[in-house]
């Protein structure tokens, strides 16, 4: 949002974060591991090609253009993204790092906002006509961890903490990218290393994330639209069953962890690796100097234990409502399941109208518009929409039809048709 205001010349906008430079999920920037999406969801191509802060332009200034050319791949290493977005927030003067919002509340003119400074304590406030949420997710760990072990960490974590002494024993949990990622760099390391590895997790089994082209559809304002228009009762139903499309693991990761163990299996031998699938974790304890999984198979209905010395939970990520924009909560309207009510175009729901001041949300719609909602090729589609309500007219270009299928039959209806 920030790139693509910054070239519109229209409003005045500033972003705090609260981390000291751009980075994103800097503990799973690990070698070799690519974005899941093509390199044109970079922060501005998909609305707005020409715009300097694109991938291309990054490139060019890298003096990397040929290398990419030859790289042919549209699939970018994820440390170069991360690159990339430092590259784009370091020329805006509106992105402020070390900046935590501490409380959004209402005001007369639109919105109060304290800022407390990450550095000094120092608290600022700042006033907004509009405010656009987008605090992201927090690692989602199993309640059973709470007691706490110096020896289990969320996969976040990975490569911050990943020259600690890991023991005899290592235990991944969970079979989304980030558990696949996790296992095959401590597959890599076990040779040297020499620890047991253990990958276990609920999951029906290591499955991929699905990848075709007419799948990926979904991942488009035209399904958004879809999904939007659903009833409300629907939605959480038709999330539930898509798992595929943004849960698993891609299909190269699986591949290089096969090949890995296929490898190691030559002439005879046994690597000391588990993987074992339907298996939920219940409970975590001290034991004799480790640590003692309760797990349960929930196929075969056998609870069971397993020895370790290391955990490392890749059980994914959660919403937060953060404790900074609790001072909205009676203005806004929530759902049933005590979620925020989001319009098409981003907007919390309020019960008076606010239109004057709007608050928007990013990446906490997945109730309300789907599997799209956390993703990164959609992210400059998210922010033109966001941007063009806040200005009350059209900024960016937003093309009807992206897609070859279609997602419901309302264009049979408009069209008075019949298949
Ligand atoms: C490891 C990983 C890899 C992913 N890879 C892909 C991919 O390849 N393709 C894809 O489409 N999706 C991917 N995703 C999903 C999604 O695109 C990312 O999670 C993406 O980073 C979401 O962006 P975001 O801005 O919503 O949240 P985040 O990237 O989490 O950013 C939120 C920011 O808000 C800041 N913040 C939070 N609260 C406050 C506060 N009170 N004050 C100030 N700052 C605050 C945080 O410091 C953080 O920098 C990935 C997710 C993960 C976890
Ligand atoms: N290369 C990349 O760009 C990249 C890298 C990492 C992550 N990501 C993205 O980031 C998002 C999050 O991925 P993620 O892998 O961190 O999380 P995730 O896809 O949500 O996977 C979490 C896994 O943990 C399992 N789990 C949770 N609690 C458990 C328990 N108590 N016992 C056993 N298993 C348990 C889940 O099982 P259930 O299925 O039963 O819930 C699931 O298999 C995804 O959209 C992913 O695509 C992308």
């Amino acid at each position: 949002m920030a790139a693509l205001i910054d070239e519109t010349g229209e409003m005045d906008a500033l972003f705090f974060d609260q981390k000291p430079e751009f980075a994103w999920h800097e503990g799973l920037l690990i070698e070799g591991t690519t974005l899941q999406v093509p390199f044109m969801a970079d922060a501005v191509t998909m609305v707005n090609p020409a715009s300097k802060y694109s991938f291309l332009n990054y490139l060019h200034h890298q003096k990397r253009l040929y290398h990419f050319y030859f790289l042919e791949s549209f699939h970018i290493p994820r440390r170069e993204y991360n690159h990339y977005l430092q590259w784009v927030s370091k020329q805006l003067s509106s992105c402020r790092f070390s900046k935590r919002v501490i409380d959004v509340a209402e005001h007369s003119d639109g919105y109060e906002v304290s800022v407390e400074d990450v550095l000094t304590g120092h608290v600022e406030t700042y006033y907004a006509k509009h405010v656009v949420l987008g605090m992201g997710s927090a690692p989602n760990l199993p309640e059973w961890t709470a007691a706490g072990s110096r020896n289990l960490y969320h996969s976040s974590e990975f490569l911050q903490r990943r020259n600690e002494a890991l023991g005899e024993t290592v235990t991944v949990i969970g079979s989304g990218q980030s558990a696949a990622e996790v296992f095959l760099e401590l597959l890599k390391e076990q040779v040297t290393a020499g620890f047991k590895l253990n990958w276990l997790t609920r999951t029906d089994g290591f499955f991929p994330m699905e990848y075709s082209k007419l799948g990926l559809e979904h991942f488009s304002p035209d399904y958004t639209d879809y999904f939007y228009r659903l009833p409300r009762s629907l939605k959480d139903e038709v999330v539930s069953k898509q798992d595929s499309l943004y849960k698993g693991i891609s299909a190269d990761t699986i591949a290089d962890i096969y090949d890995l163990l296929y490898e190691r299996t030559i002439a005879g031998q046994k690597p000391d690796v588990q993987l074992l699938a339907k298996t939920a974790v219940k409970d975590i304890s001290e034991y004799g100097g480790g640590l003692l999984l309760d797990c349960y198979h929930w196929e075969e209905g056998e609870s069971f234990k397993v020895e370790t010395d290391t955990v490392i939970a890749a059980t994914g990520y959660k919403t937060l409502w953060p404790k900074a924009f609790s001072s909205l909560a009676h203005l806004m309207k929530w759902d049933e399941a005590g979620r925020p009510v989001i319009s098409r175009n981003y907007q919390v729901e309020m019960h008076e109208t606010r239109d004057e001041h709007k608050v928007f949300i990013q990446n906490g719609e997945l109730h309300t518009h789907g599997v799209g909602a956390p993703d990164l090729g959609l992210g400059a589609y998210r922010n033109a929409v966001i941007i063009n309500s806040i200005a009350g007219k059209t900024i960016f270009e937003i093309p009807e039809k992206n897609v070859f299928q279609h997602f419901g039959i309302q264009h049979l209806a408009r069209k008075k048709q019949t298949v």
